[in-house]
């Protein structure tokens, strides 16, 4: 057994249990089914037609139950496959599979690297997975070769400012433990940790509290012994790479340099000038502070197009908000304040577009634009700057099928 199978036999992450499925649904990104219609299918996926979903490496099942609960909630024909590489971590998350009652999810003992043997998916989930292999190319490859054409992938990997101070901390852990069973290294290691400088970066990174919350967090942080970051740029080289391209990232909105400038037009003009993968690493760095980097990949040969506002039958979806409670904040502040990653930003959102928020309870653009007695020029003017600012923060999708 290799020292990522064995410590994920030991200590499966993240921590759960299966008793609290009668409590709470853990909802994030990437996969969750209006996010994969909108970054994939254009908003216009027609979800009577049956879906294949592979989680390659689907750890205690946080992804993999988020997307089968809403799948169960709106009785849409979905098969998904499981794969891991530990045994501790797929009986975790079958029990919370049973626990509420989803029986349409086969679960496999095995490497993601196998993903072919399962046949063709519409959708892969490989969340915090790629950074902990021996090599990320050959597994991104392997999973390209399982995608559909139409296809595409949710993921997430780690980058390294925001993470400062982990790093040096894993090699010198691994300096003093490696050898020992992942166990045995525990105890040892967090008397060091008691014991170190407190000007040590890792010590005032607010970004890192798992060493805090259980065994397994403090092993996942700290005792891991294949974790390789990724900074945005070699991102994009690994998808070209594995002949894949970048969708999009979430929040798209944190990756536009602009929004870390002051106003001074050279400045400006010259972070415009750059190519899409280089104003992504410019606004990391500027940034500073990303501990992951969340994304969709397609095959490069799918030329799908991300929503436009314009496109009238599209159905937009708010997320964890509802639409009268938007609508009311921005009638009130004629802006949107919004927190990501840390980082608080006002959203060029007006009065007048509360009208056009409050109408977000499931119907078309199209239906939106008549209820409101618009033109359909108007509307489109009048709705392509909310577009703008709510789908660059993820909080508005575009769905026929989920809300
Ligand atoms: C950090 S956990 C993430 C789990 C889950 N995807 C999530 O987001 O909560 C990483 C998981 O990847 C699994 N893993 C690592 N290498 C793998 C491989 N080659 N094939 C399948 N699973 C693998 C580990 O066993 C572990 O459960």
């Amino acid at each position: 057994m290799d020292e990522v199978q064995a410590q994920y036999e030991a200590f499966p992450y993240p921590e759960r249990d299966p008793a609290d499925e009668a409590d709470r649904l853990i909802e994030g990104s990437p996969s969750d089914p209006a996010e994969i219609d909108h970054y994939i299918y254009g908003g216009q996926r027609d979800w009577s037609q049956p879906f294949r979903v592979l989680f390659a490496g689907g750890g205690t099942g946080d992804g993999l139950i988020m997307l089968a609960s809403k799948f169960q909630a709106k009785g849409h024909p979905v098969e998904i496959v499981y794969l891991d590489l530990s045994e501790a971590s797929l009986e975790i998350a079958k029990a919370r599979a049973e626990a509420r009652g989803i029986d349409f999810i086969s679960f496999h003992r095995d490497s993601l690297l196998n993903a072919t043997d399962y046949g063709a998916f519409d959708y892969i989930d490989c969340c915090g997975v790629l950074h902990h292999l021996e090599d990320p190319l050959v597994g991104l490859r392997a999973l390209a070769s399982a995608l559909k054409p139409d296809g595409g992938l949710g993921a997430m990997v780690y980058a390294p400012l925001g993470r400062r101070g982990v790093y040096a901390l894993q090699t010198a852990f691994q300096t003093l433990l490696s050898g020992r069973p992942v166990s045995e290294q525990l105890k040892p290691a967090r008397a060091v940790l008691e014991h170190l400088n407190t000007a040590h970066p890792f010590l005032a990174n607010p970004n890192v509290s798992d060493h805090k919350v259980s065994d397994a967090g403090f092993v996942d942080l700290l005792l891991h012994s294949q974790d390789k970051p990724f900074q945005v740029e070699e991102l994009f080289e690994l998808a070209d790479a594995a002949d894949m391209r970048l969708v999009s990232l979430i929040e798209a909105r944190l990756y536009d340099p602009a929004i870390y400038l002051p106003s001074d037009k050279d400045i400006r003009q010259r972070a415009a000038k750059l190519s899409t993968s280089q104003q992504a690493a410019l606004a990391e760095n500027l940034n500073g502070n990303m501990k992951t980097h969340i994304f969709y990949l397609a095959h490069k040969a799918n030329d799908m197009k991300l929503p436009s506002a314009s496109s009238l039958k599209l159905v937009p979806r708010l997320r964890g908000v509802s639409a009268a409670a938007l609508a009311k904040q921005v009638a009130k502040e004629g802006r949107l304040k919004v927190t990501l990653g840390g980082m608080g930003m006002t959203l060029p959102v007006s009065n007048a577009s509360s009208n056009l928020i409050a109408q977000c309870d499931g119907k078309s653009l199209s239906e939106i634009a008549t209820a409101l007695r618009l033109s359909m020029l108007d509307f489109i003017k009048a709705w392509t700057p909310v577009h703008n600012a709510l789908t660059g923060v993820n909080l508005l999708r575009y769905s026929n099928g989920f809300d």
